[in-house]
């Protein structure tokens, strides 16, 4: 009777405990996804440099903290109640011991029970000793993983090197800027030649400048520079007169909105994925919805279960998209940067021809109050610049408006015709 009284409550607690810890995990583990994720995005090639250009790795760090700090809270008051509950009865069997001993000396002083079976019951007692130091140690550890814990939120908590927030207010980001090129040379560590030779070349404020060029070329290469995710192996890039090498990382990136061929695809909600275009105003949903508008993508949004607020990606169960459609997603991303430089690397590669034209008109539109670079293959798209550049092997070989360049006869002008052709052949 003795022992199944003192046996009772301690069995009672861990279960309790048990089943309240498994109820935390499976609460959990959306949440636990979602922190992983956020890691990943923080680590992968395929987003860090978005999250560079864009500046979100404080505010990604900032949410991831938020989801551990939950975690931590909800297992501070989880130990807390197994702790008061083991406590509470440990001390009730500890307790029952205590009078359970009491008889048993009693019991043996009055022969009612054998010299043995007393020995038998002190060594029970014992064991609730045992039992009670147990609950010790587990107060004990909470403490321990508490100073854990208090570890990892101090690392959480430490500067960027780089802080990355865009300046907020007061800044002239989205004025758009004079860029110039000067003598560029460019080498991938480890490469044996140079992807780009002596680059000179200026982009005018508010002008609209198409790069050319077959594949491999170094498009991408000189977006790369432009963007500062490399720097040149020789000669400089100027901003407004200014090196880029001189200029703090997050000023510089404050005023550029680029959409890159590897663009991410971030598992957020659309409004996120928008929003965190310009993460000062990435709730403001008048700011979002003129960007759906910007890059067409209002019947996209329309036909989505939640509109704006659904979620995308499969990760956590969302709708996927297209590649077309998540092209449109991120153009809103880079339309909703209030930057006066836009440079678009293949960006609507899987939009139909229409499509990417009426992308285009819309960035006609807005191309007083932007300097734009953009990269495609539709010449149909291309000749709508103010100018075109055509890089071959590295270098730039023609450059000049469309009309200048037919004329002239060469590169520019094969490639056009070739096109041209093949867009008759098939009737379009
Ligand atoms: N990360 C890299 N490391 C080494 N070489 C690269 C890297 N990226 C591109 N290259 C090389 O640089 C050249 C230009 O590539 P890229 O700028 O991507 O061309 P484009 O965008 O015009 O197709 C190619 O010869 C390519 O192989
Ligand atoms: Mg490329």
């Amino acid at each position: 009777m003795v022992l199944v009284l003192t046996g009772v409550p301690p069995f009672i607690a861990e279960t309790r405990h048990g089943r309240e810890l498994f109820a935390l995990q499976r609460a959990r583990t959306q949440r636990n996804r979602q922190g992983f994720y956020l890691e990943t995005t923080l680590t992968t090639e395929s987003t860090v440099k978005e999250v560079k250009l864009l500046g979100l790795s404080r505010w990604i760090i900032d949410r991831y903290r938020e989801l551990h700090e939950g975690f931590h809270l909800e297992e501070v008051a989880l130990h807390r109640r197994r702790a008061r509950w083991s406590v509470g009865l440990s001390l009730l069997s500890s307790g029952a011991f205590y009078l359970a001993y009491v008889a048993i000396v009693r019991g043996a002083l009055t022969g009612a029970i054998t010299l043995g079976a007393m020995t038998l019951y002190l060594m029970v007692f014992r064991q609730g000793q045992t039992a009670m130091q147990a609950a010790l140690t587990g107060l004990a550890r909470i403490y321990e993983d508490n100073l854990f814990m208090a570890n990892l939120f101090e690392f959480l908590g430490m500067p960027d090197d780089e802080p990355d927030a865009p300046p907020v207010d007061g800044t002239d980001s989205e004025r758009p800027p004079e860029v110039r090129f000067e003598h560029v040379s460019f080498r991938y560590p480890g490469a044996e030649r140079d992807a780009l030779t002596d680059i000179s070349l200026t982009l005018h404020p508010g002008e609209t400048v198409a790069l050319v060029g077959r594949n491999g070329a170094g498009k991408t290469t000189l977006v790369k520079l432009l963007t500062g995710l490399h720097r040149p192996t020789s000669g400089r890039i100027l901003l407004d007169g200014v090196d880029l090498a001189t200029m703090p990382a997050h000023a510089y990136r404050a005023r550029l909105a680029v959409v890159l061929q590897d663009f991410a695809r971030f598992q957020f909600t659309v409004a996120e994925n928008i929003g965190v275009g310009w993460l000062p105003a990435r709730a403001d949903r008048a700011s979002i919805e003129r960007s759906v508008r910007d890059a067409g993508a209002e019947e996209l949004v329309a036909r989505l279960p939640q509109g704006l607020d659904t979620p995308l990606g499969r990760a956590f169960g969302g709708d996927d998209l297209s590649v077309g459609q998540w092209q449109r997603v991120a153009l809103a991303r880079a339309f909703m940067r209030r930057s006066g430089l836009l440079v678009l690397d293949e960006p609507t590669a899987a939009l139909d021809a229409e499509a990417e034209h009426e992308v285009f008109e819309r960035l006609q539109a807005l191309k007083a109050t932007r300097t734009a670079v953009l990269i495609t293959h539709r010449f149909s798209t291309v000749r709508m610049a103010d100018r075109i550049v055509v890089v071959d092997g590295g270098r730039i070989t023609e450059e000049g408006p469309h009309a200048a360049l037919i004329a002239r006869g060469g590169t520019y002008a094969t490639l056009f015709n070739l096109q041209a052709e093949g867009y008759r052949e098939m009737g379009g």
